[in-house]
């Protein structure tokens, strides 16, 4: 892949300013910024931005929409880390965390026949306050500062080589998940809208989907704006 990178000091959100970019651009465009003013997670929760993270969002057009496409940046995040020495396991579907912190989330949304893929990376940033206890940076990981640079080629490197893995054979990517996702066996709350679910995790399905045993029976759990706790 060919990525076309626009640099930003300061942005709302890339996702957002990726989406005005289409259709009038092309596959691979990516918009990084150094800090973000209103970065968002998943169902428009706040996503804390400031400066010496790695805020970013890639701009693709596959030949078809597909929940899976956002293992695609969960897998290289967790790739670009164990290059740093770190260890992560991702958090079906979109997070990856280093212990029980998390460092990185993937939001992908989709405009007509493109999808912007959302990439936050705690990297050198501070982490706020009210997230202290429940999120790391690759810094906090190291004990000292990386180069952020090196970060981003990194991980632009290893999104081209998952995208390209999950245009020739999207199961092959869902294998690899499974294998660093550490939720298999686990106890595990599925926040669903207002109707949890609890049971344990049997595997992550080839299409994508989290297989759980409730009570006995198979529940299958499908990418959407699910958040999962892990009970024991
Ligand atoms: P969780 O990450 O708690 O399992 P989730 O994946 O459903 O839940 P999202 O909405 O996808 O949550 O992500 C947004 C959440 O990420 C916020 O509610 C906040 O708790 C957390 N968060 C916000 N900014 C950061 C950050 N820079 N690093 C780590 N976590 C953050
Ligand atoms: C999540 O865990 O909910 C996903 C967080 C995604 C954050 C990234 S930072 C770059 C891009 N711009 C945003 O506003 N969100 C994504």
């Amino acid at each position: 892949m060919e990525w076309n990178v626009i640099r930003l000091d300061e942005v709302d959100s890339t996702n957002e300013y990726a989406k005005k970019l289409i259709p009038d651009v092309s596959e691979g465009t990516v918009v990084v910024a150094k800090r973000q003013t209103s970065g968002r997670g998943r169902k428009g929760r706040a996503w804390a931005s400031p400066e010496g993270g790695l805020w970013m969002s890639v701009i693709l057009k596959p030949p078809m929409i597909d929940p899976r496409l956002v293992f695609v940046g969960a897998l290289a995040v967790s790739d670009t880390l164990r290059d740093f020495g770190i260890g992560a396991w991702i958090k079906w579907p979109n997070d990856v965390w280093v212990g029980n912190r998390k460092i990185s989330g993937v939001l992908t949304e989709v405009k007509g026949d493109f999808v912007i893929m959302g990439v936050g990376l705690n990297v050198n940033n501070e982490i706020p306050d009210g997230l202290k206890e429940t999120a790391t940076s690759m810094m906090e990981a190291l004990g000292e500062p990386v180069d952020i640079g090196e970060v981003l080629e990194r991980l632009l490197e290893y999104l081209g080589r998952w995208y390209k893995t999950f245009l020739e054979n999207p199961p092959l990517v869902v294998e690899e998940v499974r294998g660093r996702t550490m939720l298999i066996g686990k106890e595990v709350r599925v926040l669903l809208d207002g109707n949890d679910l609890v049971g344990r995790v049997i595997t992550i399905s080839d299409d994508g989907s989290l297989i759980l045993d409730v009570d006995g029976q198979t529940v299958k759990v499908v990418y959407g704006d699910v958040s999962v706790r892990i009970n024991r």
